[in-house]
């Protein structure tokens, strides 16, 4: 049998862990209304069925501000904003239903196809709208009465999950209904993060018009925490209005308690999918989880270290160990795990007798080398010596001698190293010895 694997093949197995990761999760997905106006409407919702069909809970929210805007000028009437926020009169608040009344069934019926021979074929989904925004008015601001522009009051949580639990796809729109009766418009990035807050979804999802999240070199941040999200915003850049209204929905939901933001450009075809089945995404996300770290490794590593190591002996490059030393000295590693994945290991063997130490097994996985982490690793366990009161560190590599003189290594000999080490010196391996004084 052929051992080369088809391409197809090779992804969708490597989709598999975040397919399981994400089944029963809840997902608010927000676009905007010029995503309902594209003609790639249909693709996006193409995906959003796939992710419904993976077992993802979904809720949609929509906006409409261009349909608004549309229906407003069909009356000769001028759009008024303070800001970002819309001022709604009544001829406005006739518009604003108008528009998300039409945009509703814009959804409700590409969301109910299933011709053969489409993506859509025996998805039959059921789609579930209604009251389950409660709002109040934003009222009058710096002498501006907003009249029926509203902000979130409270958010049926408890209604959506019955839809949800009935396998229904829920679609919230940028209106919210009040105790007395009325409607106001309400911005739909406030509505996506006051339901992912209250619903305590898994994921927010902001699909953005243009490109992404730059930084002020022109590079899209994969990660960002909200605090590195609230500095972009305050930077003084332009940002544009739609990424300044993404990152402060996405900030605003992690600090309500929403695990992970992500800001994903609509116009890239499949960036939902790639977002959400790759490791590294195609977007920013916006966490305060630690995503990526460093931390000492522990006997469920095992695999993982395995994993990391298992070609590099197969190489030489390290001495094979036996899985029993492995379990053994699982105490002694160090690794980085990069969202639920192994990414680099190290160990370190003490010899406190002799305040030195030796270092072992420093992998970083092909896919994440040149980018400091092999660096960031010898530093954390440089302190980590420092802590522990040893003085001198030494490696042997066959290979790598140089990366560690850069690194401020230097040649020694074996009579250097500690008394029992130099008794299992591999003679045959003629291992290079290195050494670094620790400060
Ligand atoms: C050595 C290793 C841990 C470095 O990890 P890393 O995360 O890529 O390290 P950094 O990003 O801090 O450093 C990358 C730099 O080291 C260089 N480098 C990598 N391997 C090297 C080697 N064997 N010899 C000399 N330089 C090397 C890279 O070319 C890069 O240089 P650049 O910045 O000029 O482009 C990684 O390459 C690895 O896992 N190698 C295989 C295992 C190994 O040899 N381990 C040591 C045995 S104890």
């Amino acid at each position: 049998m052929s051992t080369k694997v088809d391409p197809f093949v090779q992804h969708f197995r490597a989709s598999a862990p975040y397919i399981h990761a994400h089944r029963g999760r809840t997902f608010v997905i927000m676009f905007g209304g010029e995503a309902v106006a594209s003609k790639d409407l249909r693709t996006l919702l193409y995906d959003v069925a796939l992710l419904h069909s993976l077992g993802v809970r979904i809720v949609l929210v929509a906006g409409a501000r261009p349909q608004i805007d549309e229906a407003l000028a069909r009356r000769s009437e001028e759009s008024r904003f303070e800001g970002d926020l819309r001022v709604t009169d009544e001829v406005a608040l006739q518009c604003v239903k108008e528009a998300v009344g039409a945009t509703r069934v814009e959804l409700e019926s590409l969301l109910s196809m299933g011709l053969p021979n489409s993506p859509m074929s025996g998805a039959r989904l059921r789609v579930a709208t209604g009251n389950f925004v409660m709002a109040q008015p934003v009222g009058v601001l710096d002498g501006v009465d907003y009249q029926y522009t509203g902000k979130p009051r409270r958010v049926d949580s408890e209604g959506i999950r019955q839809r949800l639990d009935d396998g229904a796809i829920v679609v919230l729109t940028p209106i919210g209904y009040s105790s007395t009766g009325e409607a106001f418009n309400i911005s739909s990035h406030d509505v996506a993060s006051a339901a992912a807050i209250a619903l305590g979804a898994d994921k927010l999802i902001g699909l953005l018009e243009g490109q992404g999240v730059f930084d002020a070199e022109g590079l899209n941040p994969s990660q960002l925490t909200p605090h590195e999200a609230e500095r972009y915003l305050h930077s003084g850049r332009d940002l544009g209005h739609d990424v300044e209204r993404h990152l402060a929905a996405a900030i605003e939901a992690c600090q309500g308690g929403v695990p992970r933001a992500h800001l994903v450009a609509r116009q890239s075809d499949g960036a939902l999918l790639r977002e959400l089945f790759t490791r590294d995404g195609v977007g920013t996300m916006v966490t305060s989880e630690a995503f990526e770290g460093v931390r000492p490794a522990v006997r469920s590593d095992i695999g993982g270290i395995l994993t990391l190591i298992a070609p590099l002996e197969e190489q030489g490059v390290l001495v094979r160990r036996p899985h029993e030393m492995l379990e053994n000295d699982i105490d002694k590693f160090t690794v980085i795990e990069r969202d639920g994945m192994l990414v680099a290991c190290a160990a370190l063997y003490a010899y406190p007798g002799e305040s030195i130490a030796e270092l072992a097994c420093l992998v970083v996985h092909p896919d994440y080398r040149t980018s400091g982490r092999g660096g960031q690793l010898l530093q954390y366990l440089e302190r980590q010596c420092g802590a522990r009161g040893l003085r001198r560190l030494f490696v042997l590599t066959t290979q790598t001698s140089h990366w560690f003189r850069e690194h401020g290594f230097d040649n020694c000999e074996l009579d250097e190293l500690p008394k029992s080490r130099r008794s299992h010196y591999d003679q045959g391996r003629r291992s290079k010895i290195l050494l670094k004084p620790l400060g």
